[in-house]
C-alpha cells in the first residue's frame, strides 16, 4: 500500500517590525478607514535589511522540523515556493538547504505565485505517496516589500512580508494531504505581474524608468476571479477527497482580501466562522499566507488532529487550487533532536565546503597548468 503524506511539522517566521495603516497614509493618498473597509487589513511585517526570503523561509523551517522531531539531514527534499526569489537563481531553495544543513535533501524553487504553497504540498504529498521519498519540506517564503511600488496606492496597501513552513512525512496510517486540485490560466497572465528583470524584458534603463521592476496589478480583476475560483476550487477538493463540505472543520484561504473570504465562504455556503482569518495583521503574505494562517490557526486551538482542513488559494499565473487535508499532527514517535547543534554545524560546514572547494581550485589549477 502507498504510504500517506502526514503533516506533521509546522513553523513561520515573520519580521518583527510593523507597518500600519497610517504609517502608508503618510507614503501615499490613502487611510486606515479605507484600507480596512476594502481589504480587512490594518497592518503588515515588513522585512529588515539583515532579512532576506531565505531567512525567514529558513527560521519557519527550523521551527517545523522541532515540531516534527526532524533532524534536517533527515529530509529528502525542500520546496520553496515563493515569487520573491533572492536570485533569479540559484534557487532560494538550495540557500535554504544550506542554511540548515540538510545535506541529503533535494532543493528547488516553485512559482506559482499566491498559489504556490498549495502547488508545494501537491507535489511533496505524490512523491511520498509514490514511495520516493519520506520526509519534505514546503516552505512559501516571501519578502514582496521589495518588489512593491510604494507610490503605488493600489498595491502598497496590500502585501507583507513572512514565511510558513509544513513537514510532510510519509506515514501508514490513513491521513494527511486527501486530495488536491490545480489549476492555471494564463491568458490571464498580465493580470498580475513583475514584468521587468526577466528574459522577456531584461533589466535595462527603460525597465527601469517604466517601473517595470515594480508589482502591477488590475486589482478589481484579480478581485472578481478570485471570488469565482475559490469556492469552485474547495469544492472539487472536498468531491475528490470522498466528503462534502460539512464534514470540513476549517476552511485556510489565502489572505489576500477580507471582502474575497467573505464571497468565497458564501459560495461554499459555509459561516464565515469556519474561514480562518489573519490578514488583518499581516496583510498579503502571499504564497506564505497559508501555512502561516495554518499556524497561527493551530496557536489559537482551531485545528486538532482528526479534523479535516481546506487549503485554497489564488495568485498570479493566473493560477489557483486547493487542498483537503486529515490532521494528524507530529508521527507519534518522539526522538530527541538538537535544534541549535544543527544549526552551529549547519554554518560550519557551508564554511568548510566553500574552502574545501577552493583548496580543491588550486590544486586542480596546479596539476592542469603543471600538465
Ligand atoms: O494575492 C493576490 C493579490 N491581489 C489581490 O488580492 C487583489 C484583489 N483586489 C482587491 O483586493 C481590490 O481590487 C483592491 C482592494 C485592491 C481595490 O479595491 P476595488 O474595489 O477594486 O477598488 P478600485 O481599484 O476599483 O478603486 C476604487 C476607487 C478608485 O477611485 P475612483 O476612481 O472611484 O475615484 C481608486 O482610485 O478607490 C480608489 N483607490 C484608493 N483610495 C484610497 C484605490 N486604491 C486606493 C487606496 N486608498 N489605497
Amino acid at each position: 500500500m502507498s504510504p500517506y503524506a502526514h503533516i506533521t511539522g509546522w513553523g513561520m517566521a515573520v519580521p518583527e517590525r510593523v507597518m500600519t495603516n497610517d504609517d502608508i497614509a503618510k507614503m501615499v493618498d490613502t487611510s486606515d478607514e479605507w484600507i480596512q473597509s476594502m481589504t480587512g487589513i490594518r497592518e503588515r511585517r515588513i522585512a529588515n535589511d539583515e532579512q532576506t526570503t531565505a531567512s525567514l523561509a529558513a527560521d519557519a523551517a527550523r521551527k517545523a522540523l522541532n515540531v516534527a522531531n526532524l533532524k534536517p539531514a533527515d529530509l529528502d527534499l525542500i520546496i520553496v515556493s515563493t515569487s520573491s526569489p533572492e536570485h533569479t537563481f540559484p534557487s532560494t531553495a538550495s540557500l535554504v538547504q544550506d542554511r540548515l544543513g540538510a545535506y541529503k535533501a533535494g532543493a528547488f524553487d516553485l512559482l506559482a505565485a499566491c498559489t504556490g504553497f498549495i502547488y508545494g504540498v501537491k507535489l511533496a504529498t505524490d512523491s511520498i505517496r509514490a514511495d520516493a521519498i519520506k520526509n519534505a519540506l514546503v516552505i512559501g517564503a516571501e519578502t514582496l516589500s521589495r518588489l512593491v511600488n510604494w507610490n503605488d496606492r493600489n498595491t502598497c496597501i496590500l502585501f507583507g512580508d513572512g514565511a510558513g513552513a509544513f513537514v510532510l512525512q510519509a506515514a501508514e496510517d490513513t491521513g494527511g494531504v486527501l486530495s488536491s486540485v490545480l489549476r492555471s490560466d494564463g491568458s490571464g497572465a498580465e493580470l498580475l505581474s513583475l514584468p521587468g528583470g526577466g528574459s522577456r524584458y531584461p533589466t535595462s534603463p527603460d525597465t527601469l524608468k517604466n517601473g517595470m521592476h515594480y508589482i502591477q496589478m488590475n486589482g478589481r480583476e484579480v478581485f472578481r476571479f478570485a471570488t469565482r475560483v475559490m469556492a469552485q476550487a474547495t469544492e472539487e477538493a472536498v468531491e475528490k477527497a470522498n466528503i462534502t463540505m460539512d464534514d470540513i472543520h476549517l476552511v485556510i484561504p489565502h489572505q489576500a482580501n477580507k471582502r474575497i473570504i467573505e464571497a468565497a465562504a458564501r459560495g461554499m455556503n459555509i459561516p464565515i466562522e469556519r474561514c480562518y482569518m489573519n490578514l488583518d495583521r499581516y496583510g498579503n503574505t502571499s504564497t506564505a499566507s497559508i501555512p502561516i494562517a495554518t499556524c497561527e490557526a493551530i496557536q489559537q486551538g482551531r485545528i486538532h488532529p482528526g479534523d479535516k482542513i481546506v487549503f485554497v488559494g489564488f495568485g498570479a499565473g493566473l493560477t489557483w487550487g486547493a487542498a483537503v487535508a486529515l490532521w494528524s499532527g507530529p508521527l507519534t514517535t518522539r526522538r530527541i533532536i538538537y535544534p541549535a547543534r544543527y544549526r552551529f554545524y549547519a554554518r560550519l560546514r557551508s564554511i568548510l565546503l566553500r574552502w574545501l572547494r577552493r583548496i580543491d581550485a588550486i590544486i586542480w589549477g596546479r596539476y592542469h597548468n603543471s600538465g
